[in-house]
């Protein structure tokens, strides 16, 4: 029952912060959608209110509650508003949800018209708390902070934009607020109200344990953000932030038009190949021993730990077989792989087979293979870097016969393209990238996500062909990187003369 309903009950400390954000008087109408064991009921008696409701759907929960009801929050009937809506929503992601939790979502108008089966359970406990509140009404919620940023949540984002603010935010990046759930958390307060929207205070925290009360208490806003606006992304940082961005995105502005050129529009992008248990398939003894069929029928891998900034240490080789059907053809022409398999066989022949029966030599998911079998160099990043401990990321090249693995990405540039590839491995290591991925990138906690969508959306600065200054430029980044000893600063010095140069509007 608990991680089928995201049963995380909230710690007493952050409840009793959370009411004290409040300044609703002692007779407001107040709601918890999704009470639990009832620690914001008890805390908020014991602050002197009364007039509250309650739901909870597990009827084993909060069973002495008087104003509890035990049905879905989702689907009750309310006719009434309220002056605050508080407490911790579950949150639980589509594809995990009950088949009768889905159901109900499938028939409920706010689901529809806001929301995906991309989008989590937390987003119907928003909008339907936005709809339930009084013009003026608080909402106060400790939930993970990821549909900040998430593409599949800006009907969210902009619903609650559409009808009101917030006051303020506390993100709690990697603090384990809840045992068992790794998330990063916020606490939001967010008016309903149509009136002009005021700056957002935001402060932030960060321990390997839960805060305590008069920690929390202590906390001064770390600054001040300007109010979100509908249809743009969401950007909690100061002001000061937010002009380093623009200035960036005006510098790989194009020619004809007000928006900045992407990576999208000059490099093919592709996850790695899945092949559903590395182990078995990495050949780490000698290839000598191996018959010539067998050599070649290794791929050149390189693995996320191996990539650094503009160079990777070292391949692993892979055995890769998905091209044989038979397991008596794996085992007279591949016999050293084939006794190799052995050892992993019930291993994988458990691994998980996406509706279809996976041979035990196959990889399971061979993703992106037409994508990586073409003949030119790619560009490989990690597709999830930690950036608590590093101020920059390891964008690497590699040669055409280099294949990634699901824990990298890979970067092909597009047919039309006339930069060098080396140009764009330079600019997507130059520190503007790295600033500006850390703050309009998905970023979870203080882990930056590289998959397709995030890495087609950086900015990008393009040549301008006519321009002799650009071109020079272009070329001496790109003989530069094609050194052995790539001598960094020198290549970002050049970087920064041609950012520096006014793109040629017109
Ligand atoms: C993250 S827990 C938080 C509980 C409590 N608010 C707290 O802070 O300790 C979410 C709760 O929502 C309940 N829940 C899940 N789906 C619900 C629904 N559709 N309607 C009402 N409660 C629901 C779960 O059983 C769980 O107790």
């Amino acid at each position: 029952m608990k991680n089928k309903l995201a049963q995380y009950f909230t710690p007493t400390s952050i409840v009793d912060f959370m009411i004290q954000l409040t300044d609703v008087d002692a007779h407001s109408r107040i709601l918890e959608p999704a009470c639990g064991q009832g620690i914001f009921l008890d805390r908020l008696k014991e602050n002197g209110y009364h007039n509250i409701l309650a739901y909870e759907i597990d009827d084993t929960l909060a069973t002495t509650y008087e104003e509890v009801r035990h049905e879905s929050f989702v689907s009750a009937k309310i006719s009434e508003s309220f002056d605050l809506i508080i407490g911790n929503p579950p949150y639980i992601r589509w594809k995990h949800l009950d088949d009768a939790l889905k159901s109900e979502l499938k028939t409920n108008l706010l689901w529809k018209t806001h929301c995906n089966s991309l989008c989590d359970y937390l987003h119907i406990f928003i909008l339907r708390a936005i709809e339930l509140l009084k013009e003026e009404g608080q909402l106060l919620f400790i939930c993970p902070e990821y549909w900040i940023n998430t593409t599949h949540s800006y009907k969210l984002r902009n619903y609650m934009v559409r009808h009101g603010y917030f006051e303020a935010i506390y993100q709690f990046k990697e603090t384990p607020i809840f045992e068992g759930a790794n998330v990063s958390c916020m606490i939001f307060k967010y008016i309903k109200s149509r009136r002009e929207k005021p700056p957002i205070r935001l402060s932030r925290f960060e321990a390997k344990r839960v805060p305590m009360l008069n920690e929390l208490q202590n906390l001064t806003p770390d600054f001040e953000c300007a109010p979100l606006k509908e249809d743009q992304t969401w950007l909690l940082e100061p002001a000061s932030t937010q002009g380093v961005l623009e200035a960036f995105e005006q510098q790989c502005q194009k020619h004809t038009n007000e928006t900045y050129h992407t990576i999208g529009e000059f490099c093919d992008i592709g996850n790695g190949m899945v092949s559903g248990l590395d182990k078995a398939f990495q050949w780490r003894e000698t290839t000598e021993d191996l018959d010539k069929q067998e050599q070649y029928y290794l791929l050149k891998v390189v693995k996320a730990k191996d990539l650094q900034a503009f160079q990777y240490k070292k391949i692993t080789p892979y055995i890769f077989l998905n091209e044989i059907a038979s397991e008596i053809t794996l085992k007279v022409a591949f016999k050293h792989f084939f006794a190799h398999l052995q050892a992993h066989r019930p291993r994988l022949e458990m691994r998980y087979q996406y509706n279809r029966s996976i041979p035990y030599w196959h990889w399971t998911f061979p993703r992106n293979l037409k994508l990586f079998s073409q003949q030119q160099p790619r560009i490989l990043v990690p597709c999830k870097e930690r950036i608590s401990n590093k101020d920059y990321f390891r964008f690497a090249l590699a040669e055409p016969d280099i294949l990634p693995t699901q824990d990298v990405t890979a970067l092909l540039k597009k047919s039309h393209v006339r930069e060098s590839i080396e140009y764009i491995l330079a600019f997507l290591n130059h520190p503007k990238v790295f600033y500006w991925l850390r703050h309009k990138g998905i970023v979870k906690g203080n882990i930056v996500e590289f998959s397709e969508k995030p890495l087609s959306s950086i900015p990008f600065r393009a040549i301008n062909w006519e321009d002799e200054e650009e071109v020079a430029l272009h070329d001496v980044i790109t003989r530069a990187c094609q050194t052995k000893e790539i001598d960094i600063p020198f290549v970002m010095e050049q970087l920064d003369m041609l950012l520096q140069h006014e793109p040629v509007l017109g």
